[in-house]
């Protein structure tokens, strides 16, 4: 297991002690923050290093110590993902793994003494989740945490998935989900939900003002600046999506990129790859509906990095967790948006609930 330590000035005791406790078991250490206890530093810097860590699963747990572990416990309760819990005896530690299921634990380096707060340490360790109803529960706060509107203002090197409650997108993902909708409806209804992510996925275009002449004067106007958009679909389902754009971002370049899997080993293979030349001076966005293991993404984001993309989002419609861990594991620069967070994948790599197989749904192939 890997646990990634992290304090303040104030906590740095506390947390070079637990660390000390934890050297010679199986656990992998990482120490982040202040470097010793006199110099003041800010425990968010430090709550968000190892939150960040955490929550893109470069590390399996994390522990945070300040003062009173409540400064931690704020800033590491904003990333995303994380479930920071600040406990002060055997027994909070314990509840906050059955029941929290917290995956950082915070502690009060003034409040807590170093034999106390090991103790602390191995409760929670040593604790397993309890599932069931906590796990109701904790669904509820991922899914809030899924649906709240991204601020873009996540703290650097945290991935970012952003998932849409519009109403509009969320009733026609539920037609397109259903088995029975026609071939020519289900092909209407991506391009156009497509669509309606795009004014998401180009939120923080750059703006530079321009001057025009209204018929009454001369006024500024804003007007997106630099080279823009580049839309890289993944052949096939890809496609499928990239007219709906189009309607609202016409001057975006496509390129198209044809990925298979082997079969035997199940590895993605590049077989078809044509990019706009200036690859590397715009955003781009790679798009396929259906985000599944993140194998065709996770390659995909290689390719066009190897042509110099740097500014690269994934759009997809569906997606299930196991690939936006993967995509973010591989690329955690890149912002995934989709229109759903699907439960998990079932045994044969589909999506569940999903929509079956959006490639064939589009184009009528099953
Ligand atoms: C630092 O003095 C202290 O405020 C900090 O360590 C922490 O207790 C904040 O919650």
């Amino acid at each position: 297991m890997r646990i990634a330590l992290g304090s303040d000035h104030a906590g740095f005791n506390l947390k070079s002690c637990i660390e000390k406790s934890l050297h010679g078991s199986s656990v992998i250490t990482g120490d982040f923050g202040a470097k010793g206890p006199e110099n003041p530093f800010d425990y968010p810097d430090a709550a968000f290093d190892v939150g960040s860590r955490v929550a893109r699963k470069e590390y399996d747990l994390g522990i945070l110590v300040c003062g009173t572990g409540i400064g931690m416990s704020i800033a590491a309760n904003k990333i995303p993902g994380i479930r920071a819990a600040l406990a002060y005896d055997e027994e909070t530690g314990k509840l906050a793994r059955e029941h929290n299921d917290a995956n950082i634990l915070t502690l009060g380096g003034r409040k807590t003494d170093c034999e106390s707060g090991i103790r602390i340490v191995r409760a929670w360790l040593s604790a397993e989740f309890q599932g069931s109803r906590h796990s109701d529960r904790i669904r509820k706060i991922s899914s809030f945490e899924e649906r709240s509107p991204s601020t873009g203002n996540e703290p650097e090197g945290s991935p970012r998935l952003v998932t849409f409650d519009h109403p509009l997108i969320q009733h026609k993902i539920g037609i397109i989900r259903n088995k029975h909708t026609s071939v020519k409806v289900f092909r209407e209804l991506v391009q156009e939900i497509a669509g309606l992510m795009v004014y998401e996925t180009t939120r923080n275009l750059p703006l530079e003002p321009v001057t025009v002449e209204t018929p009454i004067t001369t006024t500024t106007v804003s007007s997106i600046s630099g080279k823009k958009i580049a839309i890289v679909p993944i052949l096939r389902a890809g496609l499928g999506m990239v007219d709906g754009m189009l309607q609202l971002i016409p001057n975006a370049k496509v390129g198209h990129i044809g990925i298979y899997r082997d079969p035997g080993t199940l590895e993605p293979h590049e077989y078809y790859c044509k990019l706009p030349g200036d690859i590397g001076e715009r955003d781009i966005i790679i798009v396929d509906p259906m985000l599944a293991t993140g194998g065709s993404a996770v390659a995909a984001i290689d390719l066009v990095k190897s042509k110099g993309g740097t500014k690269i989002s994934l759009l997809s419609l569906i997606a299930a967790p196991e690939g936006v861990s993967r995509v973010q594991d591989k690329h955690p620069d890149v912002t995934i948006f989709t229109a759903a967070l699907d439960s998990h994948l079932d045994d044969h790599g589909y999506i569940v609930p999903g929509l079956g197989d959006a490639g064939d749904r589009l184009f009528g192939t099953r």
